[in-house]
């Protein structure tokens, strides 16, 4: 990962995206492993406004433990710590925590166009995704405009091992339906400790 980039784009733009994050072993180990969790429906809100609305959203989830997480999970949360290291050290976010989930899209699965802080809660600073596998076309994750969010200003492909992240309050974004699974792991760096 280009340090000075990351920056520099997150700045200037509000996101950020490179690709080789995810060495390829980790990057198949992790696929594997989500290929064999009990994944559940994913839900909207927060805590007693939860709800699944497949008409937004249907993708399903798996949350990562570091308590309980597989070896290749915990090398995955220690990149997160990383990276919250050198957000904390360069742009003095404050991050204190990572939460994250496995994700599957399946054919054709999407999520509308949304903002991932919630409107209750602002501990969500920076969205992180990183893929875990190559759909051949389709499930782009298309990033709005932080100037204008009604303006387009990229589509990024998802690629076993590319990066994503960009700034959880200022961001609209949406996951383009794609022509077969979609996999991937979607966290946020956090200020607060639950
Ligand atoms: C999310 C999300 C984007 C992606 O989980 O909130 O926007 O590319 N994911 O999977
Ligand atoms: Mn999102």
């Amino acid at each position: 990962m280009y340090q000075e980039k990351l920056i520099f784009s997150l700045i200037e733009r509000g996101w950020y995206s490179c690709d080789s994050f995810l060495d390829p072993l980790l990057c198949n180990v992790l696929l594997e492993e989500l290929l064999s969790l009990p994944l559940k429906a994913a839900k909207i809100g927060k805590g007693s406004s939860e709800q699944i609305i497949p008409d937004i959203r249907n993708d399903s989830l798996y949350w990562l433990d570091e308590k309980s997480g597989s070896k290749a999970q915990k090398v995955y949360l220690e990149e997160m710590h990383n990276l919250m290291m050198i957000l904390n050290r360069e742009l003095f976010l404050g991050l204190r925590q990572f939460e994250g989930h496995f994700a599957k899209y399946d054919k054709n699965g999407f999520y509308k166009k949304h903002v991932d802080q919630f409107k209750e809660n602002n501990e969500r600073i920076v969205s992180v995704i990183s893929y875990l596998n190559t759909p051949a076309s389709g499930g782009e994750l298309r990033i709005y405009s932080r100037e204008n969010p009604e303006i387009i200003e990229e589509d990024i492909s998802p690629k076993a091992g590319r990066l994503v992240c960009f700034l959880s309050n200022q961001i609209y974004h949406e996951v383009r339906p794609a022509n077969c699974e979609r996999y991937s792991i979607a966290g946020w760096l956090r200020t607060n400790i639950q």
